[in-house]
Protein backbone atom coordinates (compact mmCIF):
# COMPACT_ATOMS: atom_id res chain seq x y z
CA UNK A 1 0.00 0.00 0.00
CA UNK A 2 1.37 3.38 -0.90
CA UNK A 3 1.86 5.88 1.37
CA UNK A 4 -0.45 9.05 1.18
CA UNK A 5 -0.25 10.41 4.72
CA UNK A 6 3.28 11.84 6.78
CA UNK A 7 2.34 12.61 10.35
CA UNK A 8 5.15 13.69 12.60
CA UNK A 9 5.42 13.94 16.64
CA UNK A 10 6.05 17.39 17.28
CA UNK A 11 7.94 17.88 20.46
CA UNK A 12 11.56 16.66 19.79
CA UNK A 13 10.74 15.47 16.62
CA UNK A 14 9.68 18.71 14.74
CA UNK A 15 10.72 20.90 17.70
CA UNK A 16 13.69 20.97 19.93
CA UNK A 17 12.82 21.00 23.32
CA UNK A 18 16.70 21.10 24.54
CA UNK A 19 16.47 24.91 22.70
CA UNK A 20 14.80 26.33 25.34
CA UNK A 21 17.06 26.11 28.10
CA UNK A 22 19.64 26.36 25.92
CA UNK A 23 18.52 30.04 24.58
CA UNK A 24 18.01 30.87 28.38
CA UNK A 25 21.35 29.84 29.68
CA UNK A 26 22.64 32.23 26.66
CA UNK A 27 20.68 35.12 28.15
CA UNK A 28 21.86 38.19 30.31
CA UNK A 29 20.51 37.37 34.36
CA UNK A 30 20.40 33.37 33.53
CA UNK A 31 24.37 32.62 33.83
CA UNK A 32 22.91 30.53 36.98
CA UNK A 33 22.25 27.61 33.59
CA UNK A 34 25.57 27.98 32.03
CA UNK A 35 26.58 24.63 33.24
CA UNK A 36 23.31 23.06 34.74
CA UNK A 37 20.78 23.36 31.19
CA UNK A 38 21.83 19.93 29.61
CA UNK A 39 20.94 18.48 32.97
CA UNK A 40 18.08 20.98 33.75
CA UNK A 41 16.63 20.01 29.99
CA UNK A 42 17.12 16.62 29.98
CA UNK A 43 14.94 16.22 33.46
CA UNK A 44 12.49 18.58 32.16
CA UNK A 45 11.64 16.33 29.33
CA UNK A 46 12.42 12.67 31.40
CA UNK A 47 9.56 14.13 33.95
CA UNK A 48 7.35 15.59 31.30
CA UNK A 49 6.98 12.28 29.53
CA UNK A 50 6.81 10.13 32.64
CA UNK A 51 4.09 12.15 33.92
CA UNK A 52 2.16 11.95 30.62
CA UNK A 53 1.96 8.16 31.01
CA UNK A 54 1.77 8.04 34.61
CA UNK A 55 -1.21 10.81 34.49
CA UNK A 56 -2.95 8.69 32.05
CA UNK A 57 -2.71 5.03 33.75
CA UNK A 58 -3.97 7.07 37.02
CA UNK A 59 -6.78 8.65 34.75
CA UNK A 60 -6.20 11.88 36.26
CA UNK A 61 -5.80 13.61 32.50
CA UNK A 62 -4.09 17.71 32.86
CA UNK A 63 -3.37 19.00 29.45
CA UNK A 64 0.26 19.17 28.12
CA UNK A 65 0.97 22.77 29.41
CA UNK A 66 0.20 22.30 32.60
CA UNK A 67 2.11 18.72 32.84
CA UNK A 68 5.21 21.28 31.10
CA UNK A 69 5.23 23.69 34.05
CA UNK A 70 4.88 20.44 36.27
CA UNK A 71 7.82 18.65 35.16
CA UNK A 72 10.19 22.09 35.16
CA UNK A 73 8.99 22.63 38.52
CA UNK A 74 10.35 19.33 39.14
CA UNK A 75 13.74 19.87 36.85
CA UNK A 76 14.47 23.47 38.99
CA UNK A 77 14.19 21.96 42.44
CA UNK A 78 16.87 19.15 41.41
CA UNK A 79 18.52 22.05 40.04
CA UNK A 80 18.36 23.90 43.05
CA UNK A 81 16.48 26.73 41.25
CA UNK A 82 13.23 26.14 42.97
CA UNK A 83 13.73 30.28 43.92
CA UNK A 84 14.16 31.71 40.45
CA UNK A 85 10.72 32.78 39.52
CA UNK A 86 12.02 34.91 36.43
CA UNK A 87 13.71 31.81 35.16
CA UNK A 88 10.84 29.44 35.16
CA UNK A 89 8.72 32.41 33.35
CA UNK A 90 11.27 32.39 30.40
CA UNK A 91 11.80 28.57 30.27
CA UNK A 92 7.91 28.74 29.19
CA UNK A 93 7.74 31.54 27.30
CA UNK A 94 10.63 30.28 25.21
CA UNK A 95 8.95 26.56 25.60
CA UNK A 96 6.26 28.44 23.98
CA UNK A 97 7.94 29.15 20.42
CA UNK A 98 10.30 26.20 21.02
CA UNK A 99 12.37 26.30 17.56
CA UNK A 100 12.26 23.50 14.67
CA UNK A 101 15.27 21.35 13.40
CA UNK A 102 16.86 22.95 10.47
CA UNK A 103 15.52 20.58 8.13
CA UNK A 104 12.09 20.59 9.10
CA UNK A 105 10.36 23.43 6.30
CA UNK A 106 12.53 21.85 3.01
CA UNK A 107 11.16 18.75 4.41
CA UNK A 108 7.74 19.55 4.61
CA UNK A 109 7.79 21.32 1.44
CA UNK A 110 9.13 18.84 -0.61
CA UNK A 111 6.08 16.34 0.71
CA UNK A 112 3.74 18.67 -0.18
CA UNK A 113 5.32 19.01 -3.65
CA UNK A 114 5.07 15.14 -3.82
CA UNK A 115 1.39 15.64 -3.17
CA UNK A 116 0.83 14.19 0.19
CA UNK A 117 -1.18 14.52 3.19
CA UNK A 118 1.08 16.25 6.20
CA UNK A 119 -0.01 16.40 9.93
CA UNK A 120 1.11 16.44 13.66
CA UNK A 121 -0.53 14.00 16.37
CA UNK A 122 0.97 15.08 19.26
CA UNK A 123 0.42 15.36 23.43
CA UNK A 124 0.38 19.50 23.18
CA UNK A 125 -2.49 21.53 24.01
CA UNK A 126 -4.01 22.90 20.59
CA UNK A 127 -2.98 26.12 22.04
CA UNK A 128 0.44 25.42 22.49
CA UNK A 129 1.35 23.60 18.93
CA UNK A 130 -0.38 26.55 17.21
CA UNK A 131 2.76 28.86 18.79
CA UNK A 132 5.26 26.51 17.72
CA UNK A 133 3.76 25.75 14.68
CA UNK A 134 3.30 29.69 14.32
CA UNK A 135 6.82 30.78 15.39
CA UNK A 136 8.47 28.18 12.64
CA UNK A 137 6.56 28.92 10.04
CA UNK A 138 5.29 25.53 9.09
CA UNK A 139 1.49 25.88 9.38
CA UNK A 140 0.94 26.27 5.09
CA UNK A 141 2.65 22.86 4.99
CA UNK A 142 0.08 20.66 7.59
CA UNK A 143 -3.08 19.84 6.95
CA UNK A 144 -4.10 19.25 10.22
CA UNK A 145 -2.73 19.61 13.85
CA UNK A 146 -3.96 17.16 15.85
CA UNK A 147 -3.73 17.76 20.03
CA UNK A 148 -4.26 14.33 22.20
CA UNK A 149 -6.78 17.07 24.11
CA UNK A 150 -9.45 15.81 21.74
CA UNK A 151 -9.10 12.48 23.70
CA UNK A 152 -8.07 13.26 26.83
CA UNK A 153 -5.24 10.83 27.04
CA UNK A 154 -1.28 11.16 25.97
CA UNK A 155 0.31 8.69 23.62
CA UNK A 156 0.98 6.08 23.31
CA UNK A 157 -2.88 5.00 24.07
CA UNK A 158 -4.45 3.60 20.52
CA UNK A 159 -7.41 6.34 21.04
CA UNK A 160 -4.59 9.00 19.69
CA UNK A 161 -3.52 7.07 16.94
CA UNK A 162 -7.17 6.96 16.39
CA UNK A 163 -7.32 10.15 15.38
CA UNK A 164 -5.09 10.10 12.47
CA UNK A 165 -7.56 8.00 10.31
CA UNK A 166 -10.66 10.02 11.35
CA UNK A 167 -9.16 13.45 10.29
CA UNK A 168 -7.39 12.15 6.91
CA UNK A 169 -9.86 9.55 6.15
CA UNK A 170 -7.39 6.59 5.39
CA UNK A 171 -6.17 3.36 6.18
CA UNK A 172 -3.34 2.55 9.20
CA UNK A 173 -0.75 1.33 6.26
CA UNK A 174 -1.19 4.31 4.21
CA UNK A 175 0.41 6.49 7.25
CA UNK A 176 4.26 7.30 7.91
CA UNK A 177 4.40 7.83 11.49
CA UNK A 178 7.79 9.75 11.86
CA UNK A 179 8.91 10.36 15.74
CA UNK A 180 12.00 10.91 17.54
CA UNK A 181 10.78 9.22 20.82
CA UNK A 182 11.13 5.51 20.46
CA UNK A 183 8.21 4.67 22.76
CA UNK A 184 6.12 6.60 20.35
CA UNK A 185 7.52 5.17 17.58
CA UNK A 186 6.95 1.71 19.22
CA UNK A 187 3.16 2.72 20.02
CA UNK A 188 2.56 3.45 16.24
CA UNK A 189 4.05 1.03 14.74
CA UNK A 190 1.69 -1.51 17.69
CA UNK A 191 -1.00 0.56 16.08
CA UNK A 192 -0.39 -0.69 12.37
CA UNK A 193 0.67 2.67 11.11
CA UNK A 194 4.28 2.74 8.91
CA UNK A 195 7.08 4.06 11.57
CA UNK A 196 10.36 6.11 11.17
CA UNK A 197 11.53 6.50 14.33
CA UNK A 198 14.70 9.36 14.02
CA UNK A 199 17.10 8.83 16.55
CA UNK A 200 18.97 12.22 16.36
CA UNK A 201 20.84 10.81 20.29
CA UNK A 202 22.17 7.06 18.61
CA UNK A 203 20.24 5.48 21.79
CA UNK A 204 19.16 2.06 21.40
CA UNK A 205 15.84 1.03 20.14
CA UNK A 206 13.23 0.21 22.40
CA UNK A 207 12.49 -3.13 23.85
CA UNK A 208 8.56 -2.92 23.44
CA UNK A 209 5.54 -4.90 21.67
CA UNK A 210 7.01 -3.13 17.89
CA UNK A 211 9.76 -1.80 16.74
CA UNK A 212 10.00 0.86 13.86
CA UNK A 213 10.26 -0.56 10.47
CA UNK A 214 13.35 2.17 9.57
CA UNK A 215 15.89 4.12 12.43
CA UNK A 216 16.48 7.81 10.53
CA UNK A 217 19.42 9.98 11.86
CA UNK A 218 17.20 13.22 11.15
CA UNK A 219 14.06 14.31 9.08
CA UNK A 220 16.33 15.20 5.35
CA UNK A 221 15.35 11.68 3.84
CA UNK A 222 11.48 11.71 4.88
CA UNK A 223 10.16 12.41 1.04
CA UNK A 224 12.63 9.84 -0.10
CA UNK A 225 11.42 7.41 2.26
CA UNK A 226 7.75 8.34 1.65
CA UNK A 227 8.35 7.40 -1.88
CA UNK A 228 9.77 4.26 -1.93
CA UNK A 229 7.75 2.79 1.40
C1 LIG B 1 4.61 14.89 21.36
O1 LIG B 1 3.55 14.25 21.40
C2 LIG B 1 5.56 13.03 22.72
O2 LIG B 1 6.35 15.19 22.97
C3 LIG B 1 5.80 14.33 22.12
O3 LIG B 1 4.74 15.92 20.69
Amino acid sequence: MAITTCIFDAYGTLFDVSSAARQAAEEDGFEALADLWPRLAADWRDRQLQYTWLRTIAGAHVDFWQITGDALDWALEAAGLQGRADLRERLMALYWELGAYPEVADMLDALKSAGLATGILSNGSPEMLAGAVKSAGIARNLDHVLSVESVGVFKPARAVYDMVGRSFDCEPGEVLFVSSNGWDAAGAAGYGFRTAWVNRAGAPVDRLHARPDLELADLTTIPEVAARA
